[in-house]
């Protein structure tokens, strides 16, 4: 397909992410149009043709996907919605950016990805906490060796939800997992990202509360992963949604530290611009400064030091989506990330019920072993 001079893109779900973080990343970036709205809601879709001022709407994906004045769609549905809302978009051809978790299992993500790849469209999955600037710089300063061979990936995030409602997300059949997905997946990602696939791991799930807000709930409010790397590091990873007075969203923990041969880093999302770093035999840690130039994707027209830059970040998401489309290059993370994350959601709920050790394989693409 050939990258065209305005890319058209409708929205499919116009909840909470669409309009806090996709409308405004893609508002900087010019020539692009949002063009169709979608939501099955009709008061939801009422809401955001008022506030976007968008002409085409429609309560069916099918009707949106379908047009041709449409060349992406970005999916911000609940969960269980992602593969079908795709594979129909892929299937006409449109570049997807769907959020994150990509599908309800890994073979539903994998499909998603080989019809994408099929396709020849652009795919991208929503680990927008790759954005932060802090963790494009870890990654560099990782790839670029300052590590030295990894031996511990480590990842904490910790946030207090009580008891309260949280609509789909707390119902299996529409989100699959709880803090699972909803959280873990990108630390997952992140550790994917720093150290590479996963060769075992251990899970465990907790769910504290059957009912939240006076509605069941049936899914984990509290997830941990203890794993090999296909390197031989090792990774914990713990999430939770009943961390009591720990705050929400950026206010609260999200805690990844990596150890190394050489050095060790700790990067911490609410400190978008700073790290901390100890090198081997050291004093300690000490706080590195963000270099200017990672304070924004390369090419992003958006101005870092324009509103609060914790929201901000992420906005460059939407410019790696778009960029991919006009320069026929593929997205990082692609769906091939996002299905990367699945087969580990996948082995911890296995490792959780069998309560075992689950190997993920020695495939780079780290498919269940069962499954390949
Ligand atoms: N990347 C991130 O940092 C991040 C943050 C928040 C949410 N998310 C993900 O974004 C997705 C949406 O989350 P949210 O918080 O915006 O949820 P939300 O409930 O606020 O919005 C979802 C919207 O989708 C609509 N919808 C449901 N089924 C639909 C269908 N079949 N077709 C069209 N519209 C449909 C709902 O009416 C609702 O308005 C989830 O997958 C979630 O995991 C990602």
């Amino acid at each position: 397909m050939s990258s065209p001079g305005v890319i058209n893109i409708a929205i499919i779900g116009c909840g909470g992410i669409a309009l806090q973080n996709h409308l405004p990343g893609l508002a900087l970036c010019p020539d692009v149009k949002v063009v169709a709205l979608c939501d099955s809601d009709p008061t939801t879709l009422e809401r955001a043709r008022k506030q976007t001022g968008v002409a085409i709407t429609s309560t069916r994906h099918d009707e949106i996907v379908g047009r041709d004045d449409i060349h992406a769609v970005i999916i911000a549905t609940p969960n269980f919605t992602h593969a079908p809302i795709a594979l129909d978009a892929i299937a006409r051809r449109k570049h997807v950016l769907c959020e994150k978790p990509l599908a309800l299992n890994h073979t539903d993500a994998k499909a998603m990805a080989d019809a994408a790849d099929g396709a020849n469209v652009r795919h991208m999955t929503a680990f927008t906490y790759r954005f932060v600037p802090a963790m494009r710089y870890l990654a560099h300063l990782v790839q670029r060796g300052d590590l030295g061979q990894p031996y511990h990936f480590r990842s904490c995030r910790l946030q207090d939800w009580g008891t309260r409602n949280v609509g789909w997300r707390q119902a299996k059949k529409l989100a699959g997992t709880g803090e699972l997905g909803d959280m873990l997946s990108h630390r997952i990602d992140f550790a994917h990202l720093l150290v590479g696939p996963m060769k075992r791991l251990v899970a465990q799930l907790k769910q504290w509360h059957p009912v939240r807000g006076g509605q069941p709930n049936d899914l984990d409010d509290w997830v941990a992963i203890l794993s090999e790397f296909q390197t031989g590091a090792t990774g914990v990873l713990e999430s939770s949604k009943l961390a009591s007075g720990r705050n929400e969203s950026w206010r609260s923990l999200d805690y990844v530290e990596i150890n190394g041969s050489e050095r060790s880093f700790v990067f911490i999302t609410g400190e978008w611009n700073k790290l901390q770093t100890g090198k081997i035999g050291g004093p300690g840690l000490e706080t590195i400064e963000i270099p200017r130039e990672f304070w924004k994707s390369p090419g992003s027209p958006r101005n870092p030091a324009t509103g609060d830059p914790l929201v901000t970040f992420r906005y460059d998401q939407a410019w790696e989506f778009v960029d991919a489309i006009r320069n026929l290059r593929p997205c990082v993370p692609s769906f091939h990330d996002g299905a990367l994350a699945l087969a580990v959601m996948d082995a911890a709920v296995k490792s959780a019920e069998a309560r075992q050790w689950v190997e993920l394989g020695d495939d780079p693409r780290n498919v269940l072993k069962e499954r390949q």
